[in-house]
């Protein structure tokens, strides 16, 4: 028996060390992981409601302020206020000094509505939807995912592209500053499953006189449309509706083909298929963009790829984690070369590809 073990009587009857493992008896591992995962569900949703509240919003107007001030703001009730002001301090997004509450930096880059890079109205969409979870266990039973977001795309991708162009829209423009669009004039780009058109319109905005096609279904086409023409792009694009798996695509026709985040809902054979589409489309020397969200190879280095991967299978028939060795032989074996993983801003990478010249 160990001499400093906190309860040698303990050991004595109950030691791990009779079952040949005293390193686990000697020290047991703290409960924190579990508690953490249990209490996620609390935080998750004390982020919606703060949302909902306008928490941020009016914390970042009011600049310093007390519960009391902030519920009178709100017309909420203060002592409940206050339980979730406290929680968002040890979210990090919120400060406290004594009683006063203001906005923290990341608080006021992600969740305020006008934020930098806002996130606010991604919250509540980017888990798919909720009642997936619930039924993870029976999914993983069946096979079956109760509500695939395939049932009703155009319901789900809606608010979901809306949310995420700020970020897109920021990927993209990095990308173009590093790749120099500026210096290539008149692309042609094709940019599949579009959404509100983050990449295309990046281009667009970078390199003089280029045009593009944009494609998505059609009632997110008709976002990806009010966009383009609050940016007084319209009349260098060309909207193309349906799905993009069937839609008519012209052959060697384009100097960019973009694939931003369609790739890991599709399946290893849908998305291969999108990079063979891309190939064709391609003109020999143009570049092929596959943004995502990738994990490591061996699936545990990276937690965000793997639990995107994981949201992947709990709310689409085909979807699931995309791990670099994947799609980097979906690329080779298609024929692309020079490949480069780029990351234009944080946590959002594209690999970058050309099809050769003399192809
Ligand atoms: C995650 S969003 C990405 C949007 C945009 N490319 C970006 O990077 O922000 C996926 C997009 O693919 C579209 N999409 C999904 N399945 C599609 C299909 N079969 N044909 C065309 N578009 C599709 C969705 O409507 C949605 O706009």
């Amino acid at each position: 028996m160990s001499v400093d073990s906190p309860f040698p009587e303990l050991k004595k009857r109950h030691t791990m060390a009779r079952a040949g493992r005293p390193w686990r008896d000697f020290k047991p591992p703290p409960s924190g992981p579990v508690w953490g995962i249990v209490q996620g569900f609390g935080s998750y949703w004390t982020l919606v409601a703060a949302i909902d509240l306008g928490i941020f919003d009016s914390v970042e107007r009011l600049n310093k302020c007390t519960v009391a001030q902030l519920a009178e703001v709100l017309a909420v009730s203060e002592p409940h206020l206050r339980h979730v002001c406290d929680a968002l301090v040890t979210f990090g997004f919120l400060d406290q000094i004594d009683d006063l509450y203001e906005i923290s930096e990341t608080a006021e880059r992600y969740l305020c509505t006008n934020g930098a890079a806002s996130m606010a109205s991604l919250i509540r969409v980017a888990p798919g939807p909720h009642r997936n979870w619930e039924q993870l266990a029976d999914t993983v039973r069946t096979g079956r995912v109760a509500t695939p977001i395939e049932d009703d795309p155009e319901a789900f991708y809606g608010p979901l592209v809306d949310a995420t162009f700020v970020t897109q829209h920021r990927a993209a423009t990095r990308l173009g500053w590093r790749s120099g669009w500026q210096r290539r004039r008149e692309l042609r780009v094709l940019d599949l499953g579009a959404g509100r058109a983050p990449w295309a319109i990046a281009v667009l905005e970078q390199s003089e006189g280029s045009t593009a096609v944009v494609n998505d279904l059609t009632r997110v086409l008709a976002d990806a449309r009010d966009t383009i023409e609050g940016r007084g792009l319209t009349d260098r694009v060309e909207f193309r509706p349906g799905d993009f798996h069937q839609i008519e695509i012209e052959e060697n026709a384009f100097d960019l083909v973009v694939l931003g985040h369609v790739c890991r809902t599709e399946g290893d054979a849908g998305a291969r298929a999108l990079v063979e589409r891309a190939w064709r489309a391609l003109r020999p020397g143009g570049q092929i963009l596959l943004a995502d969200y990738f994990a490591d190879n061996d699936r545990k280095y990276n937690p965000f790829g793997v639990q995107m991967g994981l949201t992947m299978m709990a709310n689409t028939r085909a979807g699931g984690v995309l791990t670099n060795d994947q799609v980097a032989g979906w690329l080779r074996d298609t024929g692309f070369v020079a490949l480069r993983l780029i990351e234009p801003i944080g946590f959002q990478f594209v690999y970058v590809a050309d099809r050769p010249p003399s192809s």
